[in-house]
């Protein structure tokens, strides 16, 4: 009886500390992985681009635990979190595709790649591969091409600046779901069509090639064919009454004046 307790005790025992083993070492390991990956971001971020003026000083031999945190435009979570949050590389005259590296940066929430000679389109894959971005800034570069319309997925942004481009076509209607913008740059580019609902200033579409829609003059599309329908229509109207009146008065005049 007593040997039975303490032999039920036992694997108790034992499959607690299993089961603790288990959950103590996963997230240490996962987080071991976001580390690494991190590292590979930064390494795939720094080959890809070409960079005259060394300005990422960023050498990857004897990294200790979270050092890439202090590097040049690298921001971690905090002093114990060794994922990068921030990384912000703007006027640095790089030179290149989009990084696709960044996908690595799983944890990235704010990135700055503005006044470079970055060119190409902007990936679609953006959305799947930063999923929680909240600034982006991708201006003064020379990327071409259209707005990826995934960039709707990317759902907690609140700045997104594309000014001084070369990027071509509409704006999709899909970025008018990113219910938390709070400042949306697309000057300068060759945008046309109509503008999306955010609570921003006409300075952000200017100089483009016909963007339209409030807080810029009416789109003529939408406008001018629901003008159509409606002449179309009264002009039907008209062309009914126009019809009936001389219906009438020719039956009247046939009456009246028929038997003369
Ligand atoms: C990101 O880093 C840059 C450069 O270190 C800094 O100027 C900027 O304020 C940071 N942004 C945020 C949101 O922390
Ligand atoms: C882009 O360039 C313009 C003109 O050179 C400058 O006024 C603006 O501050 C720059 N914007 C960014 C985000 O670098
Ligand atoms: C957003 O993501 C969902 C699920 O991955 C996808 O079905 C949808 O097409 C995406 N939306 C846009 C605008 O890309
Ligand atoms: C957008 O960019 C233009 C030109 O770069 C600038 O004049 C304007 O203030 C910017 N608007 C916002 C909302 O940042």
């Amino acid at each position: 009886m007593e040997m039975a307790f303490i032999s039920r005790a036992f694997i108790l025992l034992f499959l607690y500390t299993f089961v603790c083993n288990l959950s103590c070492i996963t997230p240490l390991f996962s987080s071991s992985t976001d580390e690494y990956s991190d590292v590979q971001c930064l390494k795939s971020v720094k080959d890809s681009l070409d960079d005259p003026f060394n300005h990422l000083t960023w050498t990857f031999e004897h990294l200790t635990a979270g050092s890439f945190c202090n590097f040049v435009g690298v921001e971690c979570w905090h002093d114990q979190e060794f994922k990068i949050l921030n990384l912000s590389l703007s006027n640095m005259a790089l030179k290149g595709k989009f990084p696709q590296g960044l996908e690595h940066c799983k944890s990235l929430q704010f990135l700055d790649l503005s006044g470079n000679h970055l060119y190409g389109t902007i990936p679609l894959e953006i959305s799947q591969n930063l999923p929680n971005l909240i600034s982006l800034n991708l201006a003064n570069n020379s990327f071409s091409g259209e707005i990826p319309s995934t960039l709707a997925n990317c759902s907690y942004l609140n700045m997104l600046e594309i000014d001084h481009n070369q990027l071509t076509g509409q704006i999709p209607p899909q970025l008018g779901q990113l219910g938390r913008i709070r400042v949306f740059n697309v000057s300068n580019n060759m945008l046309s069509g109509p503008v999306p609902n955010f609570p921003v200033p006409e300075e952000s579409y200017a100089n483009n090639k016909g963007l339209c829609g409030e807080p810029l003059k009416p789109c003529k599309g939408k406008g001018g064919s629901f003008k159509f329908d409606f002449s179309f229509e009264s002009g039907f109207v008209a062309g009914f009454v126009f019809s009936a009146v001389s219906f009438i008065i020719s039956f009247v005049s046939c009456v009246c004046f028929g038997h003369i």
